[in-house]
């Protein structure tokens, strides 16, 4: 069925094509990548900026009073969320990765939890963050195997509160459209979370940009 935010196949192929050449990319003196040369205030961001500014469109139109974010890595994107919600006036931001890096950034708004995201007594630490009556959105960006994402699916989405958001990150892996080799993953992971809950649904007009890190992966709960 046609949907308002789909792309004609010759539109699809050139946003495609763009998709690729941005995320396999090597530029500058050390030969990196695009998206590993991305920073926030000094703090690295494995994303595109027009992900995170839909991340800033997604805060302020929901404001959660909490976000739970697995895979940490160096901050920046945790930063990025504690400062988006110093605008707003209000929410906090838990963090969650195997790794306890020591460049972090440090604010008031942030708590790093050490774990991994697939054990049960971290998602229940974490969830310990949400106030009374609160509100929660999800970041699942940690491991990106299908098995991985699978689980902190099961562990994380009934945190979620209705109408807000479980953002599933990297379903652009395993050829949709990049990094084909790298077998199922977050789309995986996805297609069969979506279908077995239809109290999720994703919603396409976060991907207006064209190029999303995160195809299909802005998950609205509905009810
Ligand atoms: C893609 S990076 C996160 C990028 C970060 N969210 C950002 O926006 O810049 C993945 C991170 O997940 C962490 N990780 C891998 N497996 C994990 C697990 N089982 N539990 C928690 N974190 C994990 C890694 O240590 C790494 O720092």
């Amino acid at each position: 069925m046609a949907h308002e935010y789909d792309l004609s196949p010759g539109e699809r192929e050139i946003a495609n094509r763009f998709h690729q050449l941005y995320y396999d990319k090597r530029l500058g003196p050390d030969n990196h990548r695009i998206w590993e040369q991305t920073r926030w205030m000094g703090f690295p961001v494995l994303k595109t900026p027009a992900d995170l500014w839909t991340y800033q469109e997604m805060l302020f139109e929901t404001k959660p009073d909490l976000v739970i974010e697995t895979g940490t890595y160096a901050s920046g994107t945790t930063l990025f969320i504690a400062q988006m919600m110093d605008i707003i006036g209000k929410g906090t931001v838990v963090s969650i990765d195997l790794q306890p890096l020591s460049i972090r950034a440090q604010h008031k708004r942030i708590t790093y939890i050490t774990g991994s995201s697939a054990d049960s007594a971290i998602a229940q630490t974490a969830a310990t963050h949400l106030p009374q009556g609160g509100s929660c959105m999800v970041i699942l960006d940690s491991d990106h195997t299908q098995a991985h994402v699978s689980e902190e699916l099961r562990l994380f989405a009934p945190l979620v509160s209705v109408g807000h958001y479980l953002i599933v990150e990297d379903s652009n892996i395993n050829g949709h459209p990049v990094y084909p080799s790298f077998g199922p993953g977050p789309y995986e992971a996805i297609e069969s979370f979506l279908r077995e809950h239809s109290n999720f649904a994703s919603d396409r007009s976060r991907e207006k940009f064209l190029v999303s890190w995160n195809p299909n992966g802005y998950l609205r709960r509905t009810r």
